[in-house]
């Protein structure tokens, strides 16, 4: 094994205080691998929230299983655990709690109700680095926890993920595994996402986020960068080449941001509660996470608005940076979401959560100013409850 990417996955193991980590091209590979190594096959289920990021579906779909969506609760947009029982059955393989946004699922309760039933769960944290449920790590409380490091998330090395377990037989199937079956990525897949990373560092600042990611979109339909997604990703057969390692760039990379990761941690803090304070003065509901369990490092804010459509158009023009996921249960949009086994009207509160919600920047390059012009800019609108 390549020595820097040992070390990339030996400091990610201790800053998340599990005992190994295995780092792979993307998150959904990290989730690809785990589904494998955990055997869920042909005629299994997985439970996950039905409001996610289609590519988070495509492992499950990948591996013969059913995805089985749970409906969110409105605050944190996590799975409605009152809601999990009924979606248990005994086929039912894998559930997944998805931390989204950043804020921790109601771990406890989820634990108690898959501990009586003996399945697994695995804490998607692509949304969550850093965030705690009583003071515990997100992605420690399951048999495993997977991660991203793609372009809009906690940190970046570009395209990235990492599962992290402290279950040794887990941990032994997931080497042998990428030993027997994961290829390394093409010389130009890396090649490009080294310019890439370059590309980011230099030039990507909150003003100029929107122009850039409709450039990289136009760029990668046409082959010229490596996206996040490929086209035929948007359906869920596995391409010859999915399951793929980490380079060299991403673990430098990887090492480069973990150092940083304490800084970055206390910026999304500051930030989130400078956007709860400036809401608030506008009388406008800031975010919703009331709980004193749980400690959330947000990768971005959510804002609920009643003309999300128009904001996202005013907000390309204005230059003020404005997210949009997920734009719907399965995000995005194009997907076909019959192939996915998702039924419009299954998951009402996630369906809502689609329409209204935006977020706005918390990542290291946002400031102060940032946040004063989002505010600004987002209650020019209606709020919505
Ligand atoms: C909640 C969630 N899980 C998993 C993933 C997959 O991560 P990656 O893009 O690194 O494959 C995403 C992607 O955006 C996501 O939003």
């Amino acid at each position: 094994m390549n020595k820097t990417i040992e070390k990339y996955q030996h400091k990610f193991a201790r800053f998340l205080g599990a005992e190994r980590a295995f780092a792979f091209w993307k998150g959904r590979v990290a989730l690809y691998a785990l589904l494998r190594a955990l055997d869920v096959g042909r005629g299994d289920e997985v439970i996950l929230p039905g409001y996610t990021c289609v590519m988070n579906v495509n492992p499950i779909k990948y591996v013969g299983a059913r995805p089985v969506y749970v409906d969110i609760e409105p605050d944190t947009f996590n799975m409605n655990v009152n809601l999990l029982e009924e979606k248990i059955t005994s086929k039912t393989k894998v559930i997944i709690a998805q931390h989204t946004y950043g804020y921790p699922c109601e771990m406890d309760a989820i634990m108690n109700i898959t501990g009586s039933h003996c399945i697994p769960i695995i804490e998607d944290c692509c949304l969550a680095l850093g965030s705690k449920y009583k003071g515990r790590m997100a992605g420690t409380f399951g048999r495993a926890g997977y991660f991203s490091s793609q372009w809009n998330k906690p940190y970046t090395t570009g395209l990235g993920g990492m599962v992290i377990t402290s279950d040794r037989e887990l941990a032994e199937r997931i080497e042998s595994l990428a030993e027997n079956e994961m290829r390394p990525p093409s010389g130009r897949e890396v090649f490009m996402l080294r310019v890439q990373l370059m590309i980011y560092r230099l030039l990507i600042y909150p003003r100029t986020t929107a122009l850039a990611q409709n450039l990289f979109r136009y760029l990668t339909k046409k082959g010229a960068v490596v996206g996040s997604s490929s086209t035929s990703e948007f359906e869920p057969v596995k391409e010859d080449d999915f399951f793929k390692a980490i380079s060299t760039v991403q673990a430098h990379s990887g090492i480069r941001q973990l150092g940083k990761i304490e800084q970055n941690i206390a910026h999304r803090r500051k930030m989130a509660q400078l956007y709860d304070e400036l809401l608030a003065a506008k009388d406008f509901k800031p975010s919703n996470d009331s709980r004193d369990s749980a400690e959330p490092v947000l990768v971005r804010y959510p804002v609920r608005i009643a003309e999300k459509d128009e904001a996202l158009t005013q907000a390309a023009k204005a230059g003020v940076e404005l997210g949009s996921w997920f734009e719907c249960p399965l995000h995005p949009i194009e997907t076909p979401l019959a192939s996915y086994d998702y039924k419009l009207g299954m998951c009402p509160e996630a369906e809502k959560a689609s329409r209204e919600v935006v977020n706005l920047p918390l990542h290291p390059r946002a400031n102060e100013k940032t946040a004063q012009k989002s505010v600004e800019f987002i209650t020019g609108f209606s709020k919505a409850d």
